[in-house]
């Protein structure tokens, strides 16, 4: 039998992605197509790819072509494969010639002349540049606005701040720059939303009845009910309404939520996240150590435990006498079988780790842990440990945005990474604690 493998990243899998398919497979008996897992084009220096691994998968499988689908995760990896499948022919497009000659020492390369006119990059192309408006007062913007450069089919249009103080030279020359919300909603197709949480429903509202998709840096909103409101609303409109956690798109924490799924600690029995940094309230537009922290530490809590939650305390130290600012707030969470705290503030310092314990062994998260590219599970038997280490890009953001990209495009957020049941959690807890409800202060 002749084994024949080729290799691709079949993004928007087009016709000529399906002759060369069908080329390679009659160059022998039996066709591995390996599909690359990698999607930053080192080329354009952007996050390229449109549809996600599993898309692609699927797209390739849904030729009937391939005979086996592999994913290649590494470099070098190619070689590998080469001798773990017994492969007799490697094959790839005309565009590679000589590119893999290497590989002659090891079996056949063929390269298969390209069909001429079609690609995924002229497919991509043709599609329109979401125009992204940016609205706060932060620093955390000039981030957001440099990992857009790194995501195709999305850029800055424009900003809408009162204060052009902490402006990077990049958003200085946008071509909006106004401290009038509605007129900035009316320039851009999608706002990113970082301005202080009890504006956020007031400014959703009005983005989404003028058909903007949203991105909001979580707390959405500070009202459980409210949230809903806005959701059904972005539902009924076809628009996206997303929250905003960086944390969320790291791959060391979505990684970290599959290992836990798969009971690779046994039975979850608590989670403790810890997030804090102490900052000054000077000044009306930082946000305090709730809003700050808060949903972040809610979120490993939410997705590992569930919000079915049976019982909670909250206790808050403010930090002023008339407990306009919090400076620490710790919740607990009580559920059938587990337990869970959250840790937060920006008046107090402590070690900003997430530990999870099993029944079996614990998953260590060091600090900061909500930036991390890196994490272990440990065990009784210390032989048994293993490290984990990913690659951090942008500390989320950039794979936020791809996300928030591919939503609006399929007018549905399947490529969220957090659930609108733990958006109107977060949200929750937020509106219990400014009601003061089963709140105790120290
Ligand atoms: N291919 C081809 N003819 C085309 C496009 C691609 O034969 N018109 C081949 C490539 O040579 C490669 C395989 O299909 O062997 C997968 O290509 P891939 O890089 O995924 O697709 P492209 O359309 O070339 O993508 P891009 O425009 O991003 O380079």
């Amino acid at each position: 039998m002749i084994k024949v493998i080729t290799y691709g990243t079949y993004d928007l899998l087009h016709y000529g992605h399906i002759r060369l398919l069908e080329r390679a497979k009659a160059l022998g008996d039996y066709l591995i197509v390996g599909v690359t897992a990698e999607d930053f084009d080192k080329v354009r220096g952007k996050i390229n790819v449109q549809q996600s691994l599993m898309e692609r998968v699927e797209a390739v499988r849904s030729t009937g072509i391939a005979d086996e689908i592999i994913i290649e995760e590494y470099e070098g990896q190619k070689l590998d494969d080469i001798k773990r499948y017994d492969v007799d022919i490697f094959t790839v497009g005309s565009d590679w010639i000589g590119h893999f000659d290497y590989l002659k020492e090891f079996c056949k390369v063929v390269y298969l002349p390209r069909t001429e006119g079609v690609s995924s990059s002229g497919l991509r192309s043709e599609k329109r540049s979401l125009s992204l408006g940016l609205v706060g007062e932060t620093e955390f913007l000039n981030k957001v606005a440099q990992e857009c450069g790194f995501v195709n089919g999305i850029h800055v249009g424009g900003i809408c701040a009162k204060s052009t103080a902490f402006m990077s030279d990049a958003l200085r020359e946008l071509p909006v720059i106004t401290d009038d919300y509605e007129e900035m909603a009316e320039k851009v197709d999608a706002i990113y939303l970082r301005s202080q949480p009890a504006e956020h429903y007031g400014q959703i509202k009005l983005a989404l009845e003028r058909g903007k998709h949203v991105l909001c840096e979580s707390p959405v909103v500070l009202d459980r009910g409210k949230y809903r409101e806005l959701q059904r609303l972005a539902d009924e409109k076809g628009i996206i309404l997303m929250e905003a956690i960086k944390t969320a798109y790291a791959t060391a924490y979505s990684r970290l939520l599959l290992l836990l799924k798969e009971g690779k600690i046994g039975e979850v029995v608590s989670v403790d996240a810890t997030c804090t940094s102490i900052k000054s309230i000077e000044g009306s537009l930082q946000w305090d150590g709730l809003y700050e922290w808060g949903p972040t530490a809610l979120l490993p809590i939410f997705q590992i435990l569930g919000t079915n939650y049976m019982e909670k305390t909250v206790v808050i130290k403010y930090q002023d006498e008339e407990r306009r600012h919090d400076g620490f707030v710790k919740a607990d969470f009580v559920y059938p079988k587990a337990v869970a705290s959250m840790k937060v503030g920006n008046a107090v310092k402590s070690e900003g780790e997430l530990v999870v314990s099993g029944t079996e062994g614990y998953l260590y998260v060091p600090a900061p842990w909500w930036k991390t590219d890196y994490f272990e599970i440990r065990y009784e038997d210390r032989s048994k440990n293993k490290r984990y280490f990913y690659q951090l890009d942008g500390e989320g953001i950039r794979y936020e945005l791809v996300a928030f990209a591919r939503a609006t495009e399929k007018g549905r957020d399947v490529a969220a990474n957090i659930d609108h049941e733990v958006t109107e959690h977060i949200a929750g807890v937020m509106e219990d604690i400014c009601e003061g409800k089963g709140i105790r202060l120290i």
